[in-house]
């Protein structure tokens, strides 16, 4: 895709990025480091990024991390984000700004020091440095390890959060502000011109980051979970969302699925594998038509690269991690005067097999033998299900004010 360079002239870029996320504990560090790994052995130069403030990049890769990117072996370089490295190295005239603030109202240095990070902050931060990477072009394959799924949502909607800010925070022109700026300046000695041009340089960065994670297929995330009940469900909140904002999720990674056969009838995981069979059936119907990568439980901790190099080998078997595994919508919400008409991808299904109906916060469609359950969004809460069309393998449901 076309990327803007330091002076705005359009570049091209093919660094390909992939996002892992998923509930807490899943095992998105892992899935990342085992894709980063494999993805360097393919002879793919690849930056490995956690973003996550409970570090544990570190541990996988059981290998010491900085807040640059190291290399850990030929062509895979991993880096552990750090919001105080980073907020020195690009939020520098902001921080200045927001400790001077703080000391003046009499804050001590080191609460001041604390206070100086915002929330948001952290995810900005990551997105930064996914932007210089990016706009760098030194990496084949970009891979986020990002903290549990509602943060994730909070660094992929950032950009959005962060323009309606600063047009509530700074209603009033650039041209205004400076001279307010100098104003205030030069009774306290507070940089505001700085701290704004600053912002708005971040925000320009942030801007473009966000069209590359949104553009597809430049971006994939995939969705990590385990095959139990409450992982599931987050994991299809998050998937609604993710088609909401745009994003493109090209596959799901089902891991710790405990291997059938190394399992005795009667023993003590028999009723887990009952229950494991069940839910992996569930995620067929939730995440149809995206591809399941099934990773099995190792039976020991995942560190270190002969295990992770396991893990990647059942992830993506025969797959190349760089691959686009799916590229396509498959879920869409859009307003059509009053009412909300979800889209849903039914590619080879007829009409008279289709059956629709809404149960709390579902969808439900069935299709023929097959059902199928898609988490609706909050706002439509209140509103009900009016009918249903099937058109050039899409389904039309249309939802109006009850
Ligand atoms: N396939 C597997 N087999 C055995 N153990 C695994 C497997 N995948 C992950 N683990 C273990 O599960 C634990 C959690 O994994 P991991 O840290 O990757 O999860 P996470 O989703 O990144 O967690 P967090 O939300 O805290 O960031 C680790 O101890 C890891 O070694
Ligand atoms: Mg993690």
């Amino acid at each position: 895709m076309l990327f803007p360079d330091d002076n705005g002239t359009p570049v091209s870029t093919d660094t390909r990025i992939l996002l892992f996320t998923g509930k807490g504990g899943v095992g998105k560090t892992t899935c990342a480091a085992a894709t980063a790994l494999q993805a360097a052995r393919d002879g793919k130069k690849t930056l490995v990024l956690s973003s996550d403030p409970a570090h544990s990049l570190a541990d996988a890769l059981d290998q010491d991390l900085g807040p640059e990117p190291t290399e850990i072996v030929d062509d895979l370089y991993a880096q552990e984000v750090d919001l105080y490295y980073s907020m020195k190295k690009y939020w520098g005239n902001m921080r200045e700004l927001m400790l001077t603030v703080f000391r003046w109202q009499g804050v001590d240095q080191i609460a001041a020091e604390e206070l100086a990070a915002l929330p948001g902050m952290n995810e900005g931060s990551v997105l930064l440095w996914l932007e210089q990477a990016v706009r760098e072009n030194d990496y084949d394959l970009i891979i986020v390890d990002s903290a549990p799924t509602g943060e994730t949502l909070t660094l992929l909607t950032l950009p959005q959060v962060t323009q309606w800010w600063l047009a509530k925070a700074f209603p009033f022109q650039k041209f205004a502000f400076k001279s307010v700026g100098f104003g205030v300046r030069k009774t306290t000695g507070i940089p505001l011109d700085k701290g704004y041009e600053e912002l708005e340089a971040i925000f320009e960065k942030l801007e473009t980051i966000r069209d590359i994670l949104a553009h597809r297929p430049t971006t994939s995330i995939r969705l990590v979970m385990n095959p139990e009940k409450m992982v599931i469900q987050e994991a299809r909140r998050a998937y609604t969302y993710l088609q909401l904002y745009g994003y493109g999720v090209d596959s799901v990674v089902v891991n710790r699925v405990l291997p059938e056969e190394e399992i005795p009838d009667g023993s003590l995981f028999s009723n887990y594998l009952t229950s494991q069979r069940d839910y992996l059936q569930q995620i067929e119907q939730s995440f149809h038509p995206l591809p399941i990568l099934q990773v099995p439980h190792l039976g020991e901790e995942v560190f270190g690269t002969e295990r992770l190099a396991r893990i990647a080998e059942s992830m993506y078997e025969d797959r190349a991690p760089t691959d686009v595994l799916y590229d396509e919508a498959t879920f869409e919400v859009r307003e059509e005067g009053d009412a909300y008409i979800i889209d849903v991808r039914l590619p080879f299904a007829d009409e008279e097999d289709v059956d629709v109906r809404h149960f709390g916060d579902q969808l439900v469609v069935q299709v023929a033998n097959q059902r199928r359950n898609y988490i609706l969004p909050n706002f439509l809460s209140y509103y009900a299900l009016q009918g249903s069309s099937l058109r050039d393998g899409w389904l039309h449901v249309r939802f109006e004010e009850e």
